[in-house]
C-alpha cells in the first residue's frame, strides 16, 4: 500500500427521545431546586428515552440520517462501531443489533465501551480501518440510555444525565483533511470515581445488589470534576499537537458536556471565547458516548462548519479515559 488516506466524516445524524424532563419536573421527584442544578450544573432539561426505547432504537435512527446525508447504502458499510456503556444487553453488541435492522449485510460490528469517551475511541478506531484501506465506509454511533442506570431518588447525580444518540460515517477523503490527530488515554486507578457496580462477573445483578442500589451510577463528583478540568486542557493541546496546529486555528471546539463549569474552567485555561464553544448541555445533560457527536451533528445541520474549519473534539469518562481528535472540515463533509 502506498501512504494511507485521508478520513473524512461523510454523514452525520441525531437520535434524541422526545420526552423532556426539566428540572421543575425534578423538584418534585428529589430535594433539589432548579436554580442549584442550573448555576451548579448549566443543565435545563434532558431527555429520556421511553420504556420500549432502547440504545439499539436510538443508534438506528441516528445512523439512518447519516448514511442518508453520506448518500451510501448500509450495504456499503464495512464495519458498525458502536459505543455505549448502557447496550440493549450485555451481549450481543448493540451494534449487531443495529447491523441487522440497517441490513448492512457485509458489515463487522462490535461494540466499544470507554465511558463518556466512547465516542471519540470509535472515531479513532474506525479513523484507523479506512485510513489503511481495510473499509471504505466506517459507522460510528455514540449511543446511551443513562436513564437506565440511574437512581432517580438521587440528588447527586439524577439531576445531569440524559439520553441520546449521534452517529457518523467515516469515508475516505484527502490526506489534508478529515481526523488530522487522534490521542486517546486512560488511568484505571480512578476506577472508582465513576463506575456501575452491579451486573458484571465481580458482582452479578442478584438480590443483594438490588437492595443495595448497585444497579445504579455511583459517582464521586468532585474527583471527576477536577480529573476532567485537567484531561480536558492536557488532551486539547496534545491532539493539536500531533495535528500540528495551535489553538488560536481552532474554529470550535466541541468537549464532552458533564458541566457547564468544567467546561469553563476548562477552556478559559485554553483562553478560547465561548461562541467557539458547542454546548447542548442546558438542553440534553450528559449523554455519556453520544453528547459529542450530538453537538456535531447539529451544528453541523445547522449550517455551522465552513470547509477548512479546525473542530477540536475533546472528552473525558469512566475508566479513566479521556481523548481528543483534530478535524479538518472539508468540502468532501458538505456534499
Ligand atoms: N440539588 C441540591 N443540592 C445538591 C444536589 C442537587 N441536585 N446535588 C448535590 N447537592 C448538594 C450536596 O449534597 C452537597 O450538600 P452538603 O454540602 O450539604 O453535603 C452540596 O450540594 C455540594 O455538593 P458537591 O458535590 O460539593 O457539589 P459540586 O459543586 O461538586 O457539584 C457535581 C456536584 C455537579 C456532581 C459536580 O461535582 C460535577 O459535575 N462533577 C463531575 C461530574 C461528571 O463529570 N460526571 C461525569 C459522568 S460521566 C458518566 O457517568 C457516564
Amino acid at each position: 500500500m502506498t501512504g494511507k488516506r485521508g478520513v473524512s466524516i461523510i454523514g452525520w445524524g441525531s437520535a434524541l427521545p422526545s420526552t423532556v424532563i426539566t428540572n421543575q419536573d425534578l423538584e418534585k421527584t428529589v430535594d433539589t431546586s432548579d436554580e442549584w442544578i442550573r448555576t451548579r450544573t448549566g443543565i435545563r432539561e434532558r431527555r429520556v428515552a421511553g420504556p420500549e426505547e432502547a440504545a439499539s432504537d436510538l443508534a438506528l435512527r441516528a445512523a439512518q440520517a447519516a448514511l442518508k446525508k453520506a448518500r451510501i447504502s448500509a450495504q456499503q458499510l464495512g464495519l458498525i462501531i458502536v459505543a455505549t456503556v448502557t447496550p440493549d444487553m450485555v451481549f450481543p453488541a448493540t451494534a449487531c443489533l443495529v447491523q441487522h435492522r440497517l441490513g448492512a449485510n457485509t458489515a463487522g460490528a462490535f461494540d466499544l465501551e470507554a465511558g463518556c469517551t466512547g465516542f471519540l475511541y470509535g472515531l479513532s478506531v474506525g479513523r484507523e480501518f479506512v485510513r489503511g484501506g481495510t473499509y471504505d465506509y466506517v459507522l460510528v454511533v455514540g449511543v446511551d440510555i443513562l436513564s437506565r442506570i440511574t437512581n432517580w431518588q438521587d440528588r447527586n447525580t439524577c439531576v445531569l444525565f440524559g439520553d441520546g444518540a449521534a452517529a457518523v460515517i467515516l469515508g475516505a477523503g484527502r490526506a489534508e483533511e478529515g481526523i488530522l490527530s487522534t490521542y486517546l488515554g486512560s488511568d484505571g486507578s480512578g476506577s472508582e470515581y465513576l463506575y456501575l457496580p452491579a451486573g458484571g462477573s465481580r458482582q452479578p445483578l442478584d438480590c443483594r445488589a438490588l437492595e443495595q442500589g448497585l444497579q445504579y451510577t455511583h459517582m464521586n463528583g468532585p474527583e471527576v470534576f477536577k480529573f476532567a478540568v485537567h484531561i480536558m486542557v492536557d488532551a486539547t493541546l496534545e491532539a493539536l499537537n500531533r495535528a500540528g496546529l495551535c489553538l488560536d486555528e481552532v474554529a470550535y471546539l466541541i468537549p464532552h458536556q458533564a458541566n457547564q463549569r468544567i467546561i469553563d474552567a476548562a477552556t478559559k485555561r485554553l483562553r478560547i471565547s465561548r461562541e467557539r464553544i458547542l454546548v447542548n448541555l442546558d438542553r440534553y445533560g450528559n449523554m455519556s458516548s453520544a453528547s459529542i457527536p450530538v453537538a456535531l451533528a447539529e451544528a453541523a445541520d445547522a449550517g455551522q462548519f465552513q470547509p477548512g474549519d479546525v473542530l477540536v473534539l475533546v472528552g473525558f469518562g469512566a475508566g479513566l479515559t479521556w481523548g481528543a481528535n483534530v478535524i479538518k472540515w472539508g468540502p468532501d463533509a458538505v456534499h
